[in-house]
């Protein structure tokens, strides 16, 4: 596919080195081995970190993000680690990811790590996020939420982009949470995330 014009993000990423780093977020990195392998779905993806991570794991994995670039680096550390994956260059607003491209069934599992979109795009999102599960299907969020407003560690320099527990809570209709904490954390991802960050994590199950 040609690459797009560059948006910010792939102002961003385009260096050689990964901004938010080659390693998975270590929310992800705890909580993702527990699930047994299946389809799994990465939104707002980027340079690919978590998604090469999971088809690690023996996960099949589609990564959707709209930075041409993410998809260039995800594919080459994909390829350094020995892994596949498939990935979308799209908005994950527009674009149809709510069966897998494989075999059109709902998903096993869907990961949100650092998704911040402007608050009615996000819901709108998440709603559809909890609608693309299959019975049974995961969930995985990890955010900044509104206390991170100010901080330099990492996250969206507005407080309405940022996240709230209860607000998240209500947006997946169909979840219930095995976990949803807020707390503070020590980053170190890459340049992008670095240093103690207020942080929600999020574990899921559609009914
Ligand atoms: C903070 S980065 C997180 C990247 C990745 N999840 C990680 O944790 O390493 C946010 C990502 O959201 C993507 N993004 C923002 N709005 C998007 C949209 N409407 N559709 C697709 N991707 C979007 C950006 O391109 C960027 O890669």
């Amino acid at each position: 596919m040609p690459e797009q014009p560059a948006n910010r993000w792939d102002q961003r990423y385009d260096h050689p080195r990964y901004y938010y780093g080659e390693e998975p977020n270590a929310f992800l990195a705890a909580h993702l081995p527990a699930l047994p392998p299946g389809t799994l779905l990465c939104l707002a993806e980027g340079e690919g970190r978590n998604a090469v991570f999971a088809a690690s794991l023996g996960h099949r994995v589609l990564a959707v993000d709209s930075s041409a670039v993410g998809r260039r680096k995800a594919l080459d550390l994909a390829a350094r680690r020995g892994v596949t994956l498939d990935y979308r260059c799209a908005d994950v607003l527009v674009d149809d990811w709510a069966v897998d491209p494989w075999v059109g069934r709902a998903w096993d599992a869907i990961v949100l790590c650092f998704a911040h979109l402007e608050p009615g795009d996000a819901e709108r999102m998440h709603a559809r996020a909890a609608a693309a599960l299959a019975p049974g299907g995961r969930l995985l969020l990890n955010s900044f939420s509104k206390a991170q407003f100010g901080r330099a560690s990492g996250g969206p320099p507005r407080l309405d982009w940022l996240h709230d527990l209860a607000t998240l809570r209500g947006q997946f209709p169909g979840v219930a949470w095995e976990r949803a904490v807020e707390r503070e954390v020590e980053l170190a991802e890459g340049a992008g995330h670095r240093g103690a960050a207020m942080v929600i994590e999020m574990v899921g199950r559609r009914g």
